[in-house]
């Protein structure tokens, strides 16, 4: 007999059908059980016999044939699709076992280490899985609209010869005699694509050795780069971006009603404009509200993200805001620096809810003048030839940003850290398993790259 999902089956009423699932719970009702059983489109409640399913328990993978027939008016559920309708099982077939669950599924109030240590499990949870529907929905929403403007989609490496965003947060591998690195990010990529597509946009692993274990750090997480060319002025940038997030929290609030539902959000989309402010102004800003002089400062500490995005709140009822001229001493090389004021650069962050999630700003275009920075940088130009072939040959004004996805979407659902927000997060102590548990550290050895 063909499998009918389990979604469909309220098609099927008083007919025979095969479900196939997880058991999801088991009740035990004197001569009756009742059984949940879970496929990817949902959950059925399944009639059988007690002596037809002994030793079931949850996540047992069953195959059930039987009929479909309404409820007792008591046992409706209107929160289900199939909540009018039970399944009376008539053969029930064992496609796996399950060794008991260590914790209800149902109802997971793990702490974070316990829930990413048993990651592959914790994923079946209601609540956890949604998180990644809403991932899910965020990089396909991306992917939409830059196709929409025009922006073609390309693959960026992960084994790149250089460092791109400042050379402390790199992880070094041993490549054959050479040294490589983890890509920190496809930048120099997606600005090489420019000269070959004008709009470029790139779904990428990006790795940071970041030395702390923050709730707003990863060591790989997803980008969501984009990069254009003959932008009109910088402040094209931050238009595109602002479509892009908009179309973002659409997307999410029409195509995850039942997961935004499970975290209680209602997501409220960017004010158009998003409020813009210099960062010099944020400071000033952060000033009067607390007190806090931090305007001798060259970034925004995380508690300032915080500050400013309170004001953003109050001031002009937006949960984001753009903050922009960031100083040129803490951006990297390749930032445009704005002509009215080198000191300062054309780039911008995007807060959201207290936190960063956007980066970008237009680019250094002029080959010569690029040059001179790479060096400035401290950086050896040899390592650079490569990518400056692209603005050798001809580069038009150009910009671009990226988006972290475990950032807004953990900012979307109020979650405390971007770990719950990646699928198998990786930090200073984990990758999958603790690294504690896992194995003893390598001795650092001079000798390792020679082998
Ligand atoms: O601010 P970042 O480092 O900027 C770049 O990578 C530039 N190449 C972007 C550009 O186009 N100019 O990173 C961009 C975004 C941040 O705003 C944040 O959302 C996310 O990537 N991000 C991280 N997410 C998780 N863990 C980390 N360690 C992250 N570092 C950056």
């Amino acid at each position: 007999m063909k499998r009918v999902f389990i979604a469909e089956t309220v098609k099927h009423l008083d007919k025979k059908v095969r479900v196939c699932g997880w058991v999801n719970s088991r009740r035990d009702h004197g001569g009756i059980v009742f059984l949940d059983l879970r496929d990817m489109t949902g959950v059925i409640q399944v009639v059988c016999k007690p002596e037809s399913i002994k030793d079931v328990k949850d996540e047992y993978v069953l195959a059930i044939e039987g009929t479909i027939g309404k409820r007792p008016p008591k046992m409706i559920n209107k929160e289900l699709v199939t909540g009018e309708i039970e399944l009376k099982a008539d053969k029930i077939e064992l496609l796996a076992e399950s060794d008991a669950v260590p914790f209800d599924l149902r109802d997971l109030k793990l702490k974070l280490p316990t829930l990413l240590d048993y990651r592959p499990l914790t994923l079946r949870g209601e609540k956890v899985k949604a998180i990644f529907k809403v991932t899910e929905q965020v990089i396909n929403s991306f992917r939409k609209t830059m196709k929409e403007l025009g922006f073609t989609e390309f693959q960026a490496p992960s084994i790149v010869p250089v460092a791109t965003e400042g050379g402390a947060e790199v992880f070094h591998i041993d490549y054959f005699d050479y040294d490589a690195y983890l890509a920190q990010s496809p930048q120099l990529y997606k600005q090489i694509m420019v000269g070959v597509f004008e709009r470029a946009f790139t779904i990428a692993h990006a790795y940071r050795a970041e030395p702390s274990v923050t709730t707003r750090h990863l060591t790989e997480y997803i980008s969501l780069d984009a990069e254009m060319g003959f932008i009109s002025s910088w402040e094209e940038l931050l238009d595109t971006c602002q479509t892009i997030v908009y179309n973002i929290i659409s997307d999410v609030s029409q195509e995850c009603v039942q997961e935004c539902k499970l975290f209680g959000v209602n997501l409220h989309k960017p004010n158009n404009p998003i409020p813009r402010l210099k960062m010099r102004d944020a400071q000033e800003i952060i000033l009067e509200m607390t007190g806090r002089d931090n305007r001798k400062e060259a970034d925004l500490e995380p508690d300032d993200e915080k500050e400013i995005c309170k004001w953003a709140e109050e001031k002009h009822n937006s949960e984001f805001v753009f903050i922009t001229h960031y100083p040129t001493s803490k951006r990297p090389f390749y930032t445009f620096p704005d002509p009215e004021n080198p000191e300062y650069t054309l780039s911008f962050d995007l807060l959201y809810k207290g936190l960063e999630i956007v980066t970008g700003g237009q680019r250094i275009n002029d080959y010569k003048q690029l040059q001179k920075n790479i060096v400035k940088w401290g950086n050896d130009i040899k390592n650079f030839t490569f990518y400056l072939q692209a603005f050798k040959y001809g580069m038009p004004p150009e910009g671009g940003f990226a988006l972290g996805s475990e950032r807004i979407v953990k900012q979307m659902l109020n979650l405390e850290s971007i770990k719950e927000a990646s699928i198998f997060p990786r930090d200073m102590t984990r990758i999958d398993q603790r690294l504690a548990n896992l194995q003893p550290k390598r001795a650092k050895s001079k000798d390792k790259k020679k082998k």
